[in-house]
């Protein structure tokens, strides 16, 4: 069975079919998906979806294009948020310097702070990185965020800045853009690192593989993702799909 460990099922794209799409994705083959918490409101809806469906779990977090209109009090509901029973990480938490229109340091300055709540409540955390390789790295080291453990999302470096988080115990989110043309980069990262430490994601709506590319992404579309693994690291897809779900049980600290 395939574990998504990263969708945003809560976004309002789902909202004229997200019932059949849950469905879709259990009959193909999905067993368990971590709902992605992005700012206040998708965090609580997230829970929501958690409480409907057994299969689905949250987080709980704000991506650091939703920071600018953040307060303390936000915390102390994250806070309480986290504390429920099937909230399973911080996240998604981060710096993203690709579009210019947030201000650097007070996403840095939430960053920190949201890696605070995941120590204070002892959850993992899942990392959102882009175009920011240095400056998160300097934060999630000023913060032993090897203490913390969790996922670097959608890992989008090169092996180097791979090994650095593999050696801080972190596991990497690799999803459809493993499928694209141009992913030498990526390819190259899921080949050399170990297979225990790679986890599926498809970050739906957002990254579909291909031959899907462009469209609405959604879990039964992971098997593609699998499948490219598979052909990198000389296994079999079912050796993919075991391990990684394996490795997202340990990451999220949940039981089998
Ligand atoms: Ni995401």
């Amino acid at each position: 069975m395939i574990f998504d460990t990263h969708t945003h099922y809560n976004d309002e794209v789902f909202d004229g079919d997200r019932e059949e799409v849950l469905k879709r994705i259990q009959a193909e083959g999905v067993g368990r998906v971590v709902d992605i918490g992005a700012s206040m409101e998708s965090t609580e809806a997230a829970v929501k979806l958690s409480e409907v469906y057994d299969f689905i779990y949250a987080t709980a977090g704000v991506h650091p294009s939703d920071i600018d209109r953040l307060a303390e009090d936000d915390m102390e509901r994250l806070k309480e948020i986290a504390g429920k029973e099937k909230v399973v990480a911080i996240g998604e938490i981060g710096l993203d310097y690709h579009y210019e229109n947030i201000d650097k340091e007070l996403q840095k300055r939430w960053f920190v702070r949201q890696l605070e709540l995941a120590r204070e409540v002892g959850l993992p955390v899942c990392i959102h990185s882009r175009d920011a390789a240095k400056d998160t790295l300097d934060i999630m080291q000023a913060a032993h965020s090897e203490e913390i453990g969790g996922v670097i999302h959608c890992f989008s470096y090169g092996w180097d800045m791979a090994k650095i988080y593999l050696n801080m115990g972190f596991y990497l989110g690799i999803g459809g853009v493993l499928t694209f043309k141009n992913a030498r980069k990526l390819k190259e990262v899921v080949e050399k690192a170990p297979l225990e430490r790679l986890v599926l994601e498809t970050d739906a709506p957002y990254l579909a593989p291909e031959p899907y590319r462009g469209k609405r992404n959604a879990s039964y579309y992971l098997k593609y993702v699998v499948d490219e693994i598979a052909a990198i690291k000389g296994i079999t897809s079912k050796e993919v799909m075991q391990a990684t779900w394996d490795n997202a049980v340990r990451l999220y600290r949940m039981g089998q």
